[in-house]
């Protein structure tokens, strides 16, 4: 899939709602979504690209925050949920605590969208490699059992 097709896609399924973005990096598909969905408020935990994604004008429906994925605690539930190339990072086995994890963050009936580039065998997103190198991730299942401790 082209990044046209994808983008298109994603404006589909966002379009007139609010969108809760996680790893947003320097906003590029935050810049896609804000051009349809009511509003996107975009985070990642490097301080360092928000501030970067924080100088395009993106307009008023689009808000940036420095958050970890894993420790959200936004002050109210989204209609959509977003995250662009970072599903590949999370270990296959914790995939579906992650899942359970944000899906708090939307209200039910809503949409949770992943994009993400095909795993390649050998590479750093080949789904074996992520599962072999899991044990030393900065990610184990435990951090879900923690309390929210960002706001954003
Ligand atoms: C591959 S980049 C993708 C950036 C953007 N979504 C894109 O598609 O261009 C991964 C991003 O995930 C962010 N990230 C990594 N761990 C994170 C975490 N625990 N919470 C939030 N963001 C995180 C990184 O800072 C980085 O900006």
């Amino acid at each position: 899939m082209g990044l046209l097709t994808a983008s298109t896609l994603l404006q589909e399924l966002f379009a007139g709602k609010n969108v809760l973005e996680i790893a947003c990096g320097t906003s590029y598909w935050t810049e896609v979504m804000g051009r349809m969905a009511a509003s996107v408020l975009a985070t990642d935990v490097n301080e360092r690209v928000i501030a970067l994604a924080k100088t395009r004008p993106l307009g008023n429906q689009v808000r940036f925050a420095v958050a970890d994925m894993y420790r959200l605690a936004p002050e109210q539930p989204f209609d959509g949920l977003f995250g662009g190339f970072i599903w590949s990072h999370i270990p296959r086995q914790d995939l579906d605590s992650f899942l359970l994890w944000l899906k708090r963050f939307v209200r039910s009936q809503r949409t949770i969208g992943f994009i993400d580039s095909h795993p390649v065998e050998g590479t750093s997103q080949d789904p074996e490699r992520i599962a072999l190198t899991s044990t030393a991730k900065p990610f184990s299942s435990k951090r879900w059992k923690t309390e929210p401790s960002t706001k954003c």
